[in-house]
């Protein structure tokens, strides 16, 4: 097995239902969190964390985000012309050089495992490989995923990305079975997607974050669907959970946020927007009216 991870899959086919009628012409992953769309935040996210090829697993009707990685060749003359170089340089931060990037169409929405597997060729046999779920927006120094990779280069096994969540929240994710926790990373004895509050093995809940081996993508072939008679990521990794590198937990040090959800999704646009110093004083000043006149 290669000592390192270089791959990452971006599943990007879902619909955005909860983001209509905005979604209805613009993928989700392209929503901008101030100026950025959301799939730059996992791709930078990945890049950090070393990564050198990207592969989207996509459907009809989102071929905006292939524009959106493509170099444009107009307007960069033009910004170069106009001397606008910082403009130049966010632009050229954005691109993805053709060969390094990759897409696949999930033709149906079959479910997360379905989509990952539908990049099975793409993965060697021999390499694990990331999944990133754009949806989950981290940000952490350093970010989620290269601090997944160095728990990965301590200890090579699957891992997941894990927080605890609020009991009421656990029936919207995967959660984990604990057999033991050392530090950041749990060792986990299986992983069940969506328990009922009751059923839960735990409330360390799986984030968008994976580093797995290719064996998962054996797995995700002949994988019966799940929960919502969909074939389930969660419940590949589970089947692995025996195996001789086991699955692991990494409680990463960072702040999450559910850019799936509308309120998420706002929470994020306040925090990076407070973030960036040229706004901060003005939006901090109104966020401050806005508490005022609510209390
Ligand atoms: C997916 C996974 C789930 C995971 C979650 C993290 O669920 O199936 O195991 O906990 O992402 O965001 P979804 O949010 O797509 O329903």
């Amino acid at each position: 097995m290669k000592n390192r991870i270089t791959k990452a899959v971006f599943p990007v086919a879902g619909l955005g239902t909860r983001f209509l009628p905005a979604t209805k012409s613009i993928p989700k992953e392209l929503l901008p969190l101030v100026d950025r769309p959301l799939v730059q935040y996992a791709v930078d996210e990945a890049r950090e964390a070393g990564i050198e090829s990207f592969l989207f697993v996509s459907a009809r009707g989102k071929t905006a985000m292939a524009d959106y990685f493509d170099k444009h060749p107009s307007l960069e003359q033009r910004l170069a012309t106009d001397g606008k170089d910082d403009l130049l340089e966010k632009l050229k931060n954005s691109n993805i050089a053709s060969g390094d990037i990759a897409y696949v169409r999930q033709g149906e929405p079959l479910g997360l495992g379905h989509a990952v597997a539908c990049a099975r060729q793409f993965v060697d046999h021999d390499e694990y490989f990331a999944v990133i779920l754009p949806d989950d927006v981290i940000k952490g120094s350093p970010g989620c995923l290269r601090q997944m990779v160095d728990a990965w280069h301590e200890r090579p096994a699957n891992y997941v990305g894990t927080m605890q969540v609020a009991p009421e929240n656990i029936p919207s994710y995967g959660i984990l079975d604990v057999e033991s926790e050392e530090g950041r990373t749990i060792k986990a004895r299986g992983l069940v997607e969506k328990p009922n509050i009751a059923d839960a093995p735990s409330n360390n809940a799986v984030i968008g974050r994976y580093l797995l081996s290719p064996k998962i993508m054996q797995r995700l072939v002949v994988t019966n669907p799940g929960f919502g008679g969909e074939i389930q990521l969660t419940d590949a990794i589970n089947a692995e959970a025996s195996s001789p590198e086991g699955v692991y937990g990494y409680r990463f040090d960072a702040q999450r946020y559910d850019c799936g959800s509308m309120a998420g999704f706002l929470k994020a646009t306040i925090d990076f927007g407070l973030n960036r110093p040229e706004l901060h004083d003005d939006l901090m000043n109104y966020l401050r009216k806005v508490v005022e006149k609510a209390e």
